[in-house]
């Protein structure tokens, strides 16, 4: 039996065990705090309790699931691992430290993975004797149910490393896309408009947040507008995740967090787990009740999906990933109703270019510089 370390057993940690497990691998899965332990292993039990009363999963699965994770404190559980992730505190430190003790007991051929999402991929390799083993495996949450990962080579990792990890994530029924080690990988970086532009629309006046919300969903498909998703997820978690990608790629104007939205967290409205953000979840709350106007619904859903449209193709152009991974990546990742670059065809590069240039023509930002990938396919 292939057997698989997990460092964390926190909500990631605790996912990824599952994943693992449910595929007949033996997982060792530590934490160093008792309680985080204790607490996995009664949430999983709930978990998958739920799913036997659902009818999904019969009685003897879940003892064979529960049966090949083993829950434990010392990372002396991971001598015999085939594959180790890490899923511990987003802390660059941190992490470097806990691979050069893991290095020291895991043997020669085992993948050290990270479950980062904002850290580079290759910095944490540099701290390691053998860095061609490490590699980026980027899990969403929550993991048991979202399809896409992320795999991300180090500059250092070496390619059978990345392609056996790639193996091993898509054996356990996972839609797996490679992507180069920049700040956001590929979801967390194309998905930044949809957020940011709306918010901007919002900030000039244009329409109200429930109005967007409305357009989003009932004329774009998502499954949720930018507003109640952002209060969904929370404001600070969001605003951080901007900031991050903002910073990373040296304050490029394109990922500029919105005012709007620091204030947001500043207030402590963080969203639905305060019971404000955007919205207000109080009972009897008087929220904003949306413009329907189809045609001035187009001219945002278009000014937005003209951002995001962009953002997939730079991540194109720049290397970062091919087309056919970016189109896997917003549909699979974040559950987008059409790959962005086959939305952008629909609509029509030129159309989509038009649209960028003559934001820029108004405003003169960064933002809306147009993917040169773009350009050179527009008629
Ligand atoms: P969490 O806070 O739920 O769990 C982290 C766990 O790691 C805790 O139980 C903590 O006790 C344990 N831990 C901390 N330091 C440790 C150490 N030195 N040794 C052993 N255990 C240690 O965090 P979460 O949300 O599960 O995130 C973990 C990682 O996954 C982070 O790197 C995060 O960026 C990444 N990630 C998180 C996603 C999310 O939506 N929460 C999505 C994708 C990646």
């Amino acid at each position: 039996m292939s057997v698989l370390g997990v460092l964390g057993a926190g909500a990631m940690g605790s996912g990824i065990a599952q994943v693992a497990a449910t595929y007949g691998w033996e997982v060792q899965l530590v934490d160093i705090n008792e309680e985080a332990i204790v607490t996995a292993r009664t949430k999983l039990q709930k978990i998958l309790n739920r799913q036997v009363e659902k009818g999904r999963m019969s009685d003897i699965e879940v003892k064979g699931i529960m049966g090949r994770i083993y829950f434990g404190s010392s990372m002396q559980a991971f001598e015999k691992a085939d594959l180790i992730i890490e899923a511990i505190v987003e802390n660059m430190e941190v992490k470097k430290k806990v691979f050069r003790s893991i290095e020291t007991i895991v043997s020669t051929d085992c993948i050290l993975a990270t479950n980062t999402s904002s850290l580079s991929v290759t910095q944490i390799a540099g701290s390691l004797d053998n860095p061609w083993r490490m590699v980026g495996i980027h899990f969403f949450n929550p993991a048991p149910l979202m399809k896409l990962v992320e795999i991300i080579p180090a500059v250092q990792s070496s390619p059978d490393v990345v392609s056996r990890a790639q193996k091993i994530v898509d054996s356990w029924g996972k839609y797996t896309v490679i992507a180069r080690d920049t700040p956001g990988f590929i979801v967390n970086k194309v998905a930044r408009p949809f957020y940011s532009e709306s918010f901007k629309i919002y900030e000039e006046g244009i329409a109200d947040y429930a109005t967007i919300d409305w357009v989003m969903k009932e004329m774009g498909g998502f499954r949720m507008g930018p507003f109640a998703l952002t209060d969904y997820i929370g404001h600070d978690v969001n605003y951080k995740v901007t900031e991050t990608v903002w910073k990373a790629f040296y304050y490029d104007g394109r990922y500029k967090p919105s005012f709007v939205q620091k204030a947001l967290v500043d207030a402590g409205y963080l969203g639905r787990k305060s019971g404000k953000g955007f919205y207000d979840y109080a009972e009897n709350a008087d929220n904003p009740t949306p413009n329907t106007d189809q045609k001035s619904g187009k001219k945002i859903l278009h000014r937005v999906l003209a951002m995001l449209i962009n953002e997939a193709a730079d991540t194109i152009y720049m290397g970062i990933c091919n087309e056919e991974s970016v189109e896997t990546a917003m549909t699979k990742g974040v559950n987008y109703p059409k790959g962005l670059i086959s939305w952008g065809r629909e609509l029509g590069f030129d159309y989509i270019v038009e649209l960028l240039d003559g934001l820029y023509d108004r405003y003169h930002e960064e933002r809306y510089r147009v993917s040169p990938w773009l350009r050179d396919r527009a008629i």
